[in-house]
């Protein structure tokens, strides 16, 4: 993490101001050391770049974390299936199973190599419509965002497709940030040998809970990350309490009426975000003014599953092929 950002933190569980000790820099960047509150004794390292801002309150499933330690558990079981996946030409593998693939080359560090699997794996996964829509909405957001130099705070930004966008157009720092520090070590060390590193800083916390100062944020993103954030809770108010500029969420929604993936949508706690009349109007409740700034209509499909690993399927939603809407949310 960048030391600017040391002036922008206070403790996520109390808001209490931070004692830093710093034990290792590489220029602006700091490497390690540790971030603690005298005001309620919680502590908070930054390990290997990352500073780490979880609190224990809050219940979490870090789907890297398990997903990846289940996969390289059962390939260490199975190396006749590593091998398949990593030796068989990548257009004869299953599109999930270029995604795998992609997974396997990126924790490995070779990450041009994973680039590639990951590529081929996205056509054939997701409807043309889809992509689409996606890639209108990235567009959309980065001219929306060219203006300004301050720096971008993305929020849920997983392997950070939406990152990496922001880092290589935008002439603003960009703060990648999740509650899985497994994602964001593996994001620094492939923005690193991209040669994306000195713009990008990482921190992990959950949304629900940030580690920001009240308004210390001017510009938040996030790319698909509201609909992922299970049990938000109050999600929409801390967001509203830390950021004073923009919050430029690219976020799609169901059809109300969809009950093939409603079920899920249920069972996952992520009705609040998923509809966009209710979803605006949480919005407002939470004291933002919201608009819709574009929207486009396409046709999604659930993400076929793995032939190699049995079982295995990329996204769990959609569940069952419905019309989503795309939309870039301009919050203030
Ligand atoms: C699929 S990613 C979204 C795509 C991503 N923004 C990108 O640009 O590639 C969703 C991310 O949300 C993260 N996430 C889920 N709940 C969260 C929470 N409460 N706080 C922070 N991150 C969360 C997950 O770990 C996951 O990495």
């Amino acid at each position: 993490m960048h030391d600017y950002l040391m002036e922008l933190l206070v403790c996520p569980a109390c808001h209490g101001e931070l004692v830093w000790a710093v034990t290792e820099r590489q220029g602006n960047d700091i490497v390690s050391g540790r971030a603690e509150c005298p005001d309620c004794s919680a502590d908070y390292p930054v390990q290997e770049g990352i500073g780490v801002f979880l609190t224990p309150d809050l219940p979490r499933q870090d789907l890297w974390e398990e997903v990846e330690s289940r996969l390289s558990a059962y390939l260490r079981e199975h190396p006749d299936i590593e091998r398949k996946l990593l030796e068989t030409p990548l257009e004869e593998l299953a599109p999930a199973d270029r995604f795998f693939r992609a997974m396997i080359l990126d924790e490995r560090g070779e990450f041009a190599e994973a680039r590639a699997a990951a590529d081929a794996a996205t056509a054939g996964l997701y409807t043309r419509e889809y992509l689409e829509c996606s890639e209108r909405q990235i567009e959309f957001a980065l001219q929306l965002l060219s203006a300004d130099t301050a720096p971008v705070v993305d929020l849920a930004s997983g392997m950070g497709h939406l990152v990496e966008r922001l880092a290589r157009r935008l002439n603003r720092p960009i703060v990648a940030t999740d509650f899985s520090p497994r994602v964001l070590r593996r994001d620094r060390r492939r923005f690193s040998s991209f040669g994306l590193g000195d713009r990008i800083s990482f921190l992990a916390f959950d949304a629900r809970r940030t580690p920001f100062r009240r308004g210390a944020v001017h510009t938040m993103t996030t790319y698909q990350g509201l609909l992922n954030i299970r049990e938000p809770g109050d999600l929409l108010r801390e967001l509203r309490r830390v950021v004073s500029g923009v919050l430029v969420a690219l976020t799609f929604f169901f059809p109300e009426d969809d009950a093939a993936n409603g079920a899920l949508i249920e069972e996952f706690g992520l009705a609040q975000m998923a509809y966009r009349e209710p979803a605006l109007a949480q919005f407002r409740q939470a004291g933002w003014s919201v608009q819709v700034a574009a929207s486009w209509k396409g046709v999604a499909r659930p993400t076929p599953p793995s032939v190699l690993l049995e079982g295995a399927g990329i996204d769990a939603l959609p569940a069952a092929e419905t019309t989503l809407e795309w939309c870039v949310l301009e919050a203030h």
